[in-house]
């Protein structure tokens, strides 16, 4: 039984900030954010979103009423958590108005945790052919205003369904996965913002591509003329091309040409983006999809990384009328509103984070499907936009 990615779509804020204004603002040369760093624009989140919001919007654009009878479990991959103990995904589950019998679990290892909801969804399909299962990867990433991450901040949602017989991408028998316990990119209970050691994350996450493709090809015997396209998370688009060239090196075949164009139509995305932690491999499958010379047949290597750390390389074969299982993300991102930097830096300082008083949001400017219109008693409350 062919078990695999049904539906894909994504989410993000109404809003945005033009990262030639950050340079500006921060007093550096505008080719360091559009060439060094690869990124064009970032996703500004106001008060009114988090990652129950963004999980919850994602999930509702592929949506039926007859997918909603069908979903068993619903499995959120988050960073950005809004509780120690109570699940995104219940309150994910209570906005889009599922069953009141369905599973639903938040999953965590930083920016690797959706790849795992994947995995975890196979093997619940395979027990169940008939069930459907929603993963979500839903993240804001924050690092700081004028910290050298501050470039690489952006903010998501994707949601895919994992089914038997899939429509979008099968997924292929062998995966690897690696972990080890190391300090390249925490955020402690305490802080709204991520620590990190850049260079250091830089470097692991290359070293994770490197060992678990050559375990990859070991296992399959597939090389990488075999793929093609080879589909990263990207924390920023430039550690895509750094890792896609750690492996090509000199090669300048139509195979290494293939991948390095395919890496292209795969980045687009993220640059109007920025980081969405765990969606961020799956918005660039999206953006590939969208934007590259994808085809039914091909086979695609996806590779998953999050900081802690832990990576996976798996793949999987594009089916047939794959474009029809996907939102038109080029037109939802047209529809965004440019913001300021001044707008942008009170939007960032504007969110609830871990303020332990009651307030109440003003939603009036937000367009999205759902809010988080404040805090009460300790409790965050959230609205459909109707
Ligand atoms: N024109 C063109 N390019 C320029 C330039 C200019 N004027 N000025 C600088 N550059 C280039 C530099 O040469 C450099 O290129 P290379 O990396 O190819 O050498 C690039 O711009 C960046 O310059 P710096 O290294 O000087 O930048 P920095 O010190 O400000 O830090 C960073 C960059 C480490 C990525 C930082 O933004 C950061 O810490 N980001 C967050 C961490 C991160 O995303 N790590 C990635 C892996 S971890 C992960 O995957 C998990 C996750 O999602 C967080």
């Amino acid at each position: 039984m062919q078990i695999g990615i049904d539906k894909l779509s994504f989410a993000t804020t109404p809003f945005y900030l033009d990262l030639v204004e950050l340079a500006r603002a921060r007093d550096v040369d505008p080719n360091k954010y559009l060439i060094g760093i690869g990124q064009e624009k970032q996703a500004v989140v106001p008060p009114t979103q988090d990652a129950v919001t963004l999980g919850a919007a994602a999930a509702l654009k592929l949506m039926t009423p007859a997918l909603k009878e069908r979903i068993s479990t619903v499995l959120v991959a988050t960073e950005s958590g809004v509780d120690n103990s109570k699940a995104t995904a219940v309150y994910i589950k209570r906005l889009l108005g599922l069953s009141r019998f369905t599973r639903v679990v938040e999953l965590k290892e930083a920016c690797y945790a959706a790849t795992a909801g994947v995995m975890m969804a196979k093997g619940l399909v395979a027990t169940d052919p008939q069930s459907v299962v929603l993963v979500i990867g839903t993240d804001i990433a924050r690092y700081g205003l004028n910290t050298p991450g501050e470039v690489t901040q952006g903010a998501g949602a994707v949601a895919m369904t994992i089914t038997a017989n899939p429509r979008l991408l099968s997924l292929d028998q062998v995966s690897v996965t690696a972990s080890d316990d190391l300090m390249d990119f925490w955020r402690p209970l305490y802080s709204e913002d991520a620590m990190v050691d850049g260079k250091y994350s830089t470097q692991v996450y290359i070293d994770f591509f490197l060992q678990t493709f050559e375990r990859y090809q070991e296992m399959t015997g597939r090389q990488w003329a075999d793929f093609d396209a080879l589909l990263f998370h990207l924390p920023f688009t430039k550690m895509g091309k750094k890792a896609l060239e750690a492996l090509l090196g000199d090669h300048d075949d139509p195979d290494s040409q293939r991948l390095r164009a395919a890496l292209t139509a795969s980045q687009q995305y993220c640059r109007q983006v920025g980081n969405l932690y765990t969606g961020s491999l799956y918005l660039s499958l999206l953006s590939y999809l969208q934007n590259g010379q994808a085809r039914p047949g091909q086979r695609l290597g996806l590779f998953s990384y999050g900081s802690g750390a832990e990576g996976e390389f798996y793949s999987g074969v594009l089916q047939p009328n794959f474009e029809n299982q996907l939102n038109d993300v080029a037109a939802d991102l047209a529809t965004r509103q440019q913001l300021s930097v001044a707008e942008y830096e009170k939007s960032f300082n504007g969110q609830l984070g871990l303020a332990d008083t009651d307030v109440s949001f003003d939603t009036s400017k937000d367009p999205s499907p759902f809010w988080l219109t404040g805090q009460g008693g300790h409790q965050r409350q959230y609205q459909v936009n109707q």
